[in-house]
């Protein structure tokens, strides 16, 4: 991952631009990277957009073709890529690190980076995957409505070679996809969960307009959230939940 490395100055998004190159007669190779210094459209989870200030920050996205995944194992992909980016960004952040799920990172409580991953299925297998990137890296000032937004930057006070922790995170995220390709699912599996975000505490959430509190106890091989709350466990996937204080 990250050997085949294209930097492009300006583009609408990394993801479409790869989506888009999956059309071309000679497509690219896997582990490609398209990287860039400034995203005017980026894509972000929920129908979101993505904001990051031109060249400070990594915007990414990685073209992966994992056949060897069904469609009913998209989540572990999922799980491999937000754990290599968790391995990249540990050293520097520690056990402050958290993956907020489905895969987001955290440091604290505020967020630090997210992924879009978007798959190509041909039946029930995964032909392609998009699998994109935005990391606050040197940005200090976030826009007034992304209150939850943090960087490393603003975090440790310095500022990295996006370069580098690009590097850094092709290498952890290839090491991941490459137990996968092993058919180690449920260690990919075991080793999220332990990185969880309120793993087993108490928080408020609110689903379906209703507040209530719960514990996350779990997250389903599919990827659905497990949390208990009013003495039941329920599942919930992205649309149904959203994580309150
Ligand atoms: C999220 O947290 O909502 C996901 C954010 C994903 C952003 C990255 S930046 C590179 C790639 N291109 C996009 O348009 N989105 C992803």
């Amino acid at each position: 991952v990250g050997q085949n490395l294209v930097v492009l100055k300006e583009v609408d998004s990394t993801n479409t631009f790869l989506k888009n190159s999956l059309s071309n007669s000679k497509p690219l190779p896997e582990g490609t990277v398209i990287m860039a210094e400034d995203q005017y459209a980026g894509r972000g989870q929920r129908e979101n957009t993505w904001h990051a200030e031109p060249g400070k920050n990594l915007t990414f996205s990685i073209l992966l073709n994992p056949t060897f995944l069904s469609a009913q194992q998209q989540f572990d992909l999922t799980r491999a890529v937000s754990m290599g980016v968790y391995d990249a960004l540990y050293p520097l952040l520690r056990d402050s690190l958290k993956i907020k799920w489905p895969n987001d990172v955290y440091y604290q409580d505020k967020k630090l980076g997210g992924m879009l991953i978007e798959n190509i299925l041909q039946g029930a297998q995964i032909k392609h995957a998009v699998v994109g990137i935005g990391i606050n890296i040197n940005q200090e000032n976030f826009h007034p409505g992304a209150v939850n937004a943090t960087s490393l930057k603003k975090i440790l006070q310095k500022d990295y070679d996006l370069q580098y922790i690009l590097a850094e995170i092709c290498n952890r995220i290839e090491a991941y996809y490459l137990q996968l390709k092993a058919g180690k699912l449920q260690f990919v599996r075991d080793l999220y969960i332990s990185r969880l975000y309120r793993l087993n505490e108490r928080h408020w959430y609110k689903s379906n307009e209703k507040k209530f509190e719960g514990i996350i106890k779990n997250v389903q091989p599919g990827g659905l959230l497990m949390v208990e709350h009013d003495g039941q466990e329920y599942t919930y996937n992205l649309k149904e939940i959203e994580f309150l204080d």
